[in-house]
């Protein structure tokens, strides 16, 4: 389906984060830059110049201050950025959206003490409520008759019943980033929750995921708690090839250069790029290493394992205490194996695309090993990058596992010592070998870009199957 800049200025993007940030210059005059995030990256070039609208949630105060200009152009995107009570928009956002139903969707709950339903947590429900009450009733005041309306993520599971009494004559759609978790998962949340959460999906026309599993376990849940399940479709996201480029070739992807060759040398890289998440298994990463260099004394001052992190959601205990768990770990297995010299693990904790980019096109090894991924970006990305025929290592908890599992080395998340062996495997094959199945991962992660991503969301809008 091929979607005109016409059609275009009659849709509506929903999320949580925009994309355009506002800082004051020195002058007192407010200044837009593109804003952060995969989502942002993704969509933005998309929309850019098509009169589409995109409306988002105000981070900070001079956000606040932009959004009471009411409708922002600029850097060729309009953004309608709503102004909600801080203290309102928190609770929502780090009790509701992160702190639970990121943690239930991807099934990272420890039981045994989360998640608590206390006086607190039912105030930052209300919170979550009226969080999206706010955006269904910009999205009423703002969207064009008939226009389609693309909502993203799982901090806005409500705005879909309010939109189906107030704008029906709207399309509507839901596409989810995260993985969905089963009917026993959902149980973590109390009944009448999961029963309002899985209406506000099902009120869209269609909901969307990465993973043909995630829409699978959302049906069963709709199964489960509804009795009935809504229509659903399976839309990986790519890269945007164009995008990549551009940054590979930029001046702060040169300059990391040669951070790069400081750091490696001529050693062997396995590479790992996420952000500093529960999710992204990064301590299993980490043991992965020293189970492989305890049992392989051949490889000690030969590899180094450089890990470029980016700090996330620092504002919820569960990710600070991650972060200090991870970093304990690193230190640790440098003490154990480290020489003169030679740190088997290099962890840059930063926010620094460009550096990113510049090792993803380097590696002998990239280790993608979540607990369980929405879909996993970085896995698409690097092997389009690279051009050492580096292989994948990749969980097969990732939603971009099935896409990639033709040239990608599979492991299970949990186990670490076949993750060693998977590292120690990819490490010693044979150039031939190497080029075949990192050739089949670089094809498959470029079947599909954005624009296909975007394109199956608005025929989903329009009650068609994408593909
Ligand atoms: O962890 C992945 C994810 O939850 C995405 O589903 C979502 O788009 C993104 O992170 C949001 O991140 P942030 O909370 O930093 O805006």
């Amino acid at each position: 389906m091929s979607v005109t800049n016409a059609a275009m200025s009659e849709v509506v993007v929903v999320s949580n984060r925009g994309p355009l940030k506002f800082s004051r210059r020195e002058d007192g005059e407010l200044v837009a830059r593109r804003g952060a995030g995969g989502l942002v990256s993704s969509l933005s070039p998309l929309l850019v110049g098509t009169g589409a609208i995109w409306i988002a949630a105000a981070m900070d105060d001079d956000d606040r201050a932009a959004s009471r200009e009411g409708l922002v152009e600029a850097e060729g995107l309009r953004l309608r950025s709503l102004d909600i009570d801080p203290a309102t928009y928190r609770m929502a956002y780090d009790v509701v959206s992160n702190a639970t139903l990121w943690f239930v969707y991807h099934g990272l709950f420890d039981l045994t003490r989360r998640p608590r339903i206390d006086r607190r947590w039912w105030q930052a429900w209300a919170a979550y409520q009226t969080v999206n009450e706010a955006f269904a009733q910009a999205v009423a005041d703002t969207a064009p008759q008939g226009a389609t309306v693309l909502i993203q993520d799982f901090h806005l599971s409500l705005v879909g019943t309010h939109l189906a009494h107030t704008r029906p004559d709207l399309a509507t759609v839901h596409f989810t980033h995260t993985p969905f978790c089963d009917p026993t998962g959902l149980r973590a949340l109390p009944d009448a929750v999961a029963e309002e959460l899985l209406s506000g999906l099902a009120a869209h026309t269609a909901c969307g995921f990465h993973a043909q599993r995630w829409a699978a376990a959302y049906r069963d849940c709709c199964t489960e708690v509804l009795g009935r399940s809504s229509a659903t479709f399976v839309a990986p996201l790519g890269p945007d090839p164009d995008d990549l480029s551009r940054v590979a070739g930029s001046d702060a992807c040169q300059d990391a250069q040669s951070w790069l060759d400081d750091v490696i040398g001529d050693r062997r890289l396995i590479l790992r790029v996420d952000r500093v998440e529960p999710s992204k298994n990064l301590l299993r990463g980490f043991l992965a290493l020293d189970e492989l260099l305890g049992q392989r004394p051949d490889l000690r001052e030969k590899v180094v394992f450089l890990a470029l992190v980016y700090p996330s959601r620092e504002g919820l205990p569960e990710y600070l205490a991650y972060r200090t768990e991870m970093e304990t770990l690193a230190e640790r297995v440098n003490r154990t194996w480290g020489t003169p010299g030679w740190d088997p693990v290099v962890l840059a904790v930063s926010d620094n695309y460009p550096r990113s980019v510049a090792a993803l096109g380097r590696y002998d090894v990239l280790l993608v090993n979540p607990i369980r991924d929405g879909l996993n970006l970085v896995a698409k990305e690097g092997a389009l990058l690279n051009t050492t025929d580096g292989l994948l290592v990749l969980s097969r908890e990732a939603g971009a596992w099935p896409e990639l599992a033709q040239g990608a080395i599979g492991i299970n998340p949990f186990d670490v010592s076949a993750t060693a062996d998977a590292l120690a495997r990819a490490l010693d094959m044979a150039p031939g070998e190497r080029r075949a199945l990192s050739g089949a991962v670089r094809e498959a992660a470029g079947r599909r870009t954005p624009r296909d991503w975007l394109n199956d969301q608005l025929a989903a809008a329009e009650g068609h199957q994408p593909g």
